[in-house]
């Protein structure tokens, strides 16, 4: 049998329904949405499946504390996945229930094949059991009757059950993991479970008879499959097997298991060996990704510090979860959560860098060339670095998404991100605009610009999928989907006379004092109102004391007008200050702002400012400055007041 060209057949790990589902298992599913878009994009013919694994000891009995059926228990957890997964915008094709009769179906012939074949046999299983990692031990494996996965307590099973000869495989095995370098991912796994391996495999028990909650053992009356042997075929029975050959030969063997490296032991040793005895072949790829921590350690209902990915999603915007989270843990290894390191992500990789590149250039198509995307004229030697640059930075990620380097991903393209930026401060288009004989190299300037954040948007699609539509609608290339297309990251594409159309910041910015202000909004989501003070709540001051009262004439003496920034500088030899030339409605006026600290030029220019109108002209460093920037400031912070409706300079502000 042979796999169809052009496919790509990706999964997650179907997630057990025994409680809602944390940061830490969005990170997998998130990881997968982004590797099936990147392929859709490459013309691939991609199936993603997700699901969950609803059967076993552990369900059975949280079903029980619960007070209900097993089957009333999941299918309400189970609408909890679905509805987290749609928030998430994840784009499976699939989503398998272990607990559905396709399923079972499938399980009960794979296992009847099997021991048709004598490779199950029945005898007596007496050893330790983990019921929440649903893993059986040795005597030697639970020493201390702890399990040696996730250290709880282990319990003594003594039951007759059915065994898969394992052992029979393992010289296949190995053999294949040496023949088949990409197998088993990253390396370090791999060496691992090599070692694993060749300590021995014993025969594995794939039957229990001491709960119901699973599905029968076709022959064994009183026999429920063990639930790792039935969660690892959903794998096959959701594109078809024994009842869709076409589907089944288009896409199996899978090309990727994406799992966390807990469960790497599975599907590289108990999956395989199955498959083998079930005369299939091998998926081409399990990748075994590291795990999201607390600075505290795992993640866990019963430490009250799990954290809710649907609480994170409606304060910072499901573009921004994505992108952390793909960012934040390096390729196959752990990475730390913390909603600090969030918010600093946010600040400074969106706002800053991917916010500011979309701002600044449509600001200044709109300011400078009236709107239109203008004809780039002849390019001069560093236009041609940044366009390389986008060129090397497409085939390095698409090198880093085949490897499943999501990380590294995003880093690349932050390079190209950080090198545009630099590239506007450097060609300075706010400079060449004084003078219309730079007219043609500020339209060259431009046309980089613009071109650059066509090929950007494509690069991050993927990643965060509603940010794409954002920048297109500004841009002017709403519903011109031959130049959203991967095969379009191809310099030149972007067509001059395009017009823009600016739209609200993407990624505004986040003050970290208002996160911990969003006390009716908690991250975490038990344990609400902890007692414990941590350092950064103590970083939150008290609100200033509102001052004396004025009587309304006071206020209305105040002449406050409506400005837009239409050239900004940095004051020489003077940190804290910008000069900006302001515009009133047909008067210009020069100012100087003590914001330098927290803006750089470019941000604030076509900005619209409130502006003091009235206050009498002041020099500042040899500079008459006619007026004074409204703008909110604390200890640590400041914001300059900008409006984002369409009304013109000059408006009166009451
Ligand atoms: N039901 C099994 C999988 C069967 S696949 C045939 C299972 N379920 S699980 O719900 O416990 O875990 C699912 C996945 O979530 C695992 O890949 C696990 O590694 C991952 N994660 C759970 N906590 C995690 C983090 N804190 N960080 C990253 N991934 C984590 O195992």
């Amino acid at each position: 049998m042979s796999k169809a060209q052009g496919t790509f057949y990706i999964t997650t790990p179907i997630y057990y329904p025994s409680d809602s589902l944390h940061i830490g298992h969005a990170y997998t599913t998130v990881a997968a949405d982004a590797m099936a878009r990147y392929k859709r994009m490459r013309g691939y013919d991609v199936f993603f499946l997700t699901g969950s694994d609803e059967h076993g000891q552990k369900i059975e009995r949280k079903a029980i504390a619960a007070g209900l059926a097993p089957e009333a228990y999941v299918d309400q957890i189970v609408e909890g996945f679905k509805h987290l997964w749609k928030r998430l915008e994840i784009s499976n094709n699939d989503f398998i229930r272990t607990s559905e009769a396709r399923h079972q179906k499938v399980v009960q012939e794979i296992f009847q094949k099997i021991y048709n074949q004598g490779d199950i046999y029945k005898a007596e299983y007496e050893g330790w059991y983990c019921t929440p990692c649903e893993t059986f031990w040795t005597e030697r494996q639970a020493e201390d009757q702890v399990c040696p996965d996730c250290g709880r307590p282990v319990e003594l099973l003594k039951e007759e059950s059915y065994f898969f000869r394992m052992s029979k495989y393992q010289d296949r095995l190995l053999e294949h993991i040496a023949t088949h370098p990409e197998f088993i991912q990253p390396v370090s796994r791999r060496n691992e479970m090599i070692n694993f391996i060749k300590q021995g495999l014993e025969d594995l028990c794939v039957s229990r008879t001491t709960f119901q909650w699973g599905i029968p053992v076709p022959f064994a009356p009183g026999h429920v499959v063990y639930v790792w042997f039935d969660a690892l075929v959903n794998y096959l029975t959701a594109i078809g097997y024994t009842t869709d050959a076409a589907m089944f030969n288009r896409y199996w063997p899978a090309d990727v298991h994406l799992v966390g490296k807990d469960i790497v032991r599975f599907h590289t040793v108990i999956w395989p060996i199955i498959l083998m005895a079930a005369e299939l072949p091998l998926p081409e790829r399990v990748f075994g990704h590291g795990w999201l921590l607390l600075e505290g350690g795992k993640m866990s209902k019963s430490k009250g510090n799990v954290i809710d990915p649907l609480v994170l999603i409606d304060k910072y915007g499901v573009d921004a979860v994505r992108y952390y989270l793909l960012r934040e843990l390096p390729s196959g290894l752990d990475g730390y959560y913390s909603e600090e390191a969030l918010v600093k992500r946010i600040n400074t990789d969106l706002a800053n860098d991917l916010g500011n590149l979309v701002s600044r250039t449509l600001a200044m198509v709109e300011r400078y060339c009236d709107r239109k995307i203008p004809q780039p004229g002849e390019l001069e030697p560093v236009d041609r670095e940044v366009i390389e640059l986008a060129q090397t930075v497409g085939q390095e990620t698409e090198n880093l998404l085949d490897n499943l380097e999501l990380s590294n991903a995003l880093a690349a393209i932050w390079k190209l991100v950080g090198r545009c930026n630099k590239y506007i401060d450097e060609m300075a288009p706010w400079a060449l605009a004084r003078d219309v004989a730079n007219q043609t190299r500020l339209n060259t300037v431009l046309y980089v610009m613009a071109e650059s954040l066509r090929q950007v948007t494509i690069l991050c699609t993927p990643f965060m999928p509603l940010f794409p539509e954002r920048v297109w609608g500004q841009l002017g290339l709403e519903g011109k989907e031959e130049l959203q297309t991967w095969d379009s990251l191809r310099w030149g594409l972007l067509p001059a006379g395009t017009i823009v159309k600016r739209g609200a910041s993407l990624f505004p910015r986040i003050e970290f004092k208002e996160v911990l202000e969003g006390a009716e909004n908690p991250v975490k989501s038990e344990k609400k109102g902890s007692p414990d003070k941590s350092p950064k709540e103590e970083m939150v001051k008290e609100k200033p004391a509102v001052g004396q009262k004025i009587k309304y004439e006071d206020f209305a003496k105040l002449d406050l007008r409506i400005a837009q920034v239409i050239e900004a500088q940095k004051v020489e030899k003077a940190d804290k200050l910008l000069q900006l030339k302001v515009d009133l409605g047909g008067e210009q006026r020069t100012i100087v702002a003590g914001v330098a600290q927290h803006y750089r030029p470019e941000e604030l220019l076509g900005k619209k400012v409130v502006l003091l109108a009235n206050l009498e002209p002041t020099k500042i460093r040899g500079i008459v400055s006619e007026g004074m920037l409204l703008a909110a400031s604390d200890d640590q912070s400041l914001e300059v007041l900008t409006l984002h409706k369409e009304l013109d300079p000059g408006a009166k502000v009451k």
